[in-house]
């Protein structure tokens, strides 16, 4: 969308060609002449220069101001950040630097959980424009017989409570948007929602915006869609991200033990929305376990040094366990959590374990400088430095709606 504008000036300057009414300058007779010049033959010239001058002032600001328009009223995107900031300090830089400094217009929705981890969104200081952050207290969901019957636990860390939560945070941050917007009296073209936790290696390709489907990562799946990261238009966005309001109609479809994938799969097909898979180069930082090889819904865990795109398949920080030949050994077209291994793209950790002795160094040899910086500046961050980074956050976004910096910064400072 964006694109199309760096090329538009469609009316070429030199179309108005003001240098041709400049006559040539009279060629001198002799040195005497010199101080009478501008008196003679530059006379009428001298005159028309001013206008000339103005016409073409005129002309460009009248571009700029055409141009400025139609940008602002076709690409108005939103982005949704959403989710845990538990380490953040390493996903953190990967987003601003490839996700929100890609797009610096775009206007960023926060919506986290309050916990130990939250004083890291401090490193959203620097982000070019933050609209609003919301940082809720943990709120625990009745789980209905309808929730039980039409979702399942299976490999949700905290099962049905951890997918409701889940959705809420992900359905909140469309209110967020909404509620903006009818205050400004607008609405977004475009809303892009990603997670907190993702580690970006590449930029995030503006080709992904498409106005007839809504684009989601390649892979992932799990007998669903991935639910990573979505780009849609503003209708297409709503119904995507309306996780929990939507239930009811799953439930009504007939749709039955579904996983956060496969709802959001259901929910898209409910609603006629064709989505379209294209591959992201980013994967979810996850402290999690999970058993080694991976196989059916057992996830592979790649390494986050791995070529990718990892299309936001779980990753950490591990010298690689598997690579090539290993990986098709494991028949990685069977796992329910497939993602692209061909080409070398995807290499391997075993996840069984913690993240291994050392990760520390590897992580800063594999992350760029700007990244490897901050999770220093974060393990040394003081709760001054906190409370003057959150202070600096609160104060550029344009609504806070959290707790205030000092609580955020103390609970960050009692955990460590
Ligand atoms: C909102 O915008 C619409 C169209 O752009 C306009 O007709 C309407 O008067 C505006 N409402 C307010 C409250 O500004
Ligand atoms: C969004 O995309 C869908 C599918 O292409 C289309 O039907 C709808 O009109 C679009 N909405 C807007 C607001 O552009
Ligand atoms: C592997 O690389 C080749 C050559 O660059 C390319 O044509 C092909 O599409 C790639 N395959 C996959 C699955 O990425």
């Amino acid at each position: 969308m964006r694109r199309k504008f760096q090329d538009e000036p469609s009316q070429p300057l030199e179309s108005r060609e003001p240098k041709a009414a400049i006559p040539p300058p009279p060629t001198m007779h002799h040195s005497n002449s010199k101080r009478l010049t501008p008196l003679h033959g530059h006379y009428l010239p001298q005159l028309c220069r001013p206008i000339l001058w103005y016409l073409l002032i005129a002309f460009l600001l009248l571009t700029f101001l055409h141009y400025k328009q139609a940008r602002t009223s076709i690409s108005r995107t939103a982005i949704c950040l959403v989710g845990g900031a538990r380490r953040f300090e390493l996903t953190g830089p990967t987003i601003l630097e490839h996700v929100l400094n890609v797009l610096p217009e775009a206007d960023l929705f926060v919506h986290s959980n309050l916990d130990e981890n939250t004083f890291k969104l401090a490193l959203l200081r620097s982000a070019p424009r933050v609209t609003e952050m919301r940082i809720r207290r943990p709120v625990r969901f009745r789980e209905t017989e309808g929730h039980m019957r039409l979702l399942s636990a299976g490999s949700s860390p905290n099962g049905i409570q951890g997918l409701l939560q889940y959705f809420d945070l992900v359905e909140g941050c469309l209110n967020m948007i909404a509620a903006y917007e009818t205050q400004g009296n607008f609405t977004y073209d475009w809303i892009l929602r990603t997670r907190v936790d993702g580690y970006w290696t590449g930029p995030l390709d503006i080709k992904a915006f498409k106005t007839d489907s809504y684009v989601v990562p390649e892979g992932s799946r799990y007998g669903g869609l991935n639910d990573r990261l979505g780009i849609g238009n503003r209708s297409i966005s709503a119904v995507a991200l309306s996780r929990l309001s939507l239930l009811p109609n799953l439930a009504l479809a007939g749709f039955s033990d579904l996983n956060s994938e496969s709802a959001f799969h259901a929910q898209l097909k409910v609603f006629n929305i064709p989505a379209e898979e294209l591959r992201f180069p980013f994967c979810i930082l996850s402290d999690r376990q999970y058993k080694y090889p991976p196989s059916g819904d057992i996830a592979p865990v790649a390494s986050i040094a791995s070529p990718g795109p990892l299309s936001g398949a779980k990753c950490r920080p591990c010298v690689p366990h598997c690579k090539g030949e290993c990986i098709e050994k494991l028949g990685p077209e069977k796992w329910l959590g497939w993602t692209e291994w061909r080409n070398g793209s995807l290499e391997l950790c075993d996840g069984s374990q913690p993240w291994q002795e050392g990760w520390e160094e590897f992580f800063d040899k594999v992350a760029d400088k700007v990244t490897a910086d901050m999770r220093h500046k974060v393990k040394e961050m003081t709760t001054e430095v906190c409370w003057q980074d959150m202070k600096g956050l609160k104060k550029n976004a344009g609504r806070w709606n959290g707790p205030d910096p000092i609580e955020i910064c103390n609970l960050g400072s009692t955990s460590q």
